[in-house]
């Protein structure tokens, strides 16, 4: 069957666009933020001015939990349709929501965020490019900040048919390479109806 000329490429927007505003048609919206990032922007206090940017944003659920928690949040995602429906989603937002790609990011976001969120976006990115999105995020993160990855965890071996493509220990580890030690590991969290996270956090050193 050849592809509907009238439909997005990105399968992700292709979702978005077909649901016609109804979140519970979104498989990962939630009306909370992750519990990661919950027990993290909870639990951190905030440097003044400090910067967050959160990947991959999706309806903005953990945009807008790092807002209220006092980062000054900037949150992308790549779909034009999941950026639009934040805004409208959260219209006294302080969040400033932007369509842009991970794989090309705007330059000024170099080392530019204390904290970086990254919520199950590298997993939906095509194995091919994982390790470019890990250089993507990383390269966000100011001498000091933080990153918060959250991702399903696969065994070395074939790459599974997605998204989503859950990452491996070496495509989270890669995160090392990219001058950012790890400071903490926590397996298996759980974030209904999608299954099982694990959350990892690296701080890149002053
Ligand atoms: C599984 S959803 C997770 C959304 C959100 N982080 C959450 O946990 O609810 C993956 C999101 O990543 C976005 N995405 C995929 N590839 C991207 C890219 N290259 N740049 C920015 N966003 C991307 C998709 O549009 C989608 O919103």
């Amino acid at each position: 069957m050849s592809p509907d000329p009238d439909l997005p490429d990105d399968p992700f927007e292709r979702l978005y666009a077909s649901v016609a505003g109804d979140a519970r048609r979104v498989p990962w919206a939630r009306s909370e933020p992750h519990p990661a990032v919950a027990a993290l922007v909870g639990t951190t206090p905030v440097p003044p001015g400090a910067r967050a940017l959160v990947v991959g944003c999706g309806l903005g659920e953990d945009a807008e939990a790092a807002a209220e928690a006092g980062w000054r949040v900037t949150a992308f995602d790549r779909s034009p349709t999941a950026v639009e429906w934040c805004r409208r989603r959260f219209p006294a937002t302080r969040v400033d929501y932007r369509v842009a790609d991970l794989l090309d990011p705007p330059g000024e976001w170099h080392h530019a965020f204390d904290l970086v969120i990254e919520v199950r976006t590298l997993q939906s990115i095509p194995p091919a490019s994982v390790h470019a999105g890990v250089a993507a995020v990383a390269e966000a993160v100011a001498p000091g900040g933080t990153v918060l990855v959250c991702a399903r965890i696969r065994p070395d071996g074939p790459v599974p048919d997605g998204p989503p493509w859950p990452l491996t220990r070496g495509d989270v580890d890669a995160f090392t390479t990219h001058g950012l030690p790890r400071v903490r590991l926590t397996q298996a969290l759980a974030r209904a109806p999608l299954g099982r996270d694990t959350a990892v956090l690296f701080r890149r050193p002053r």
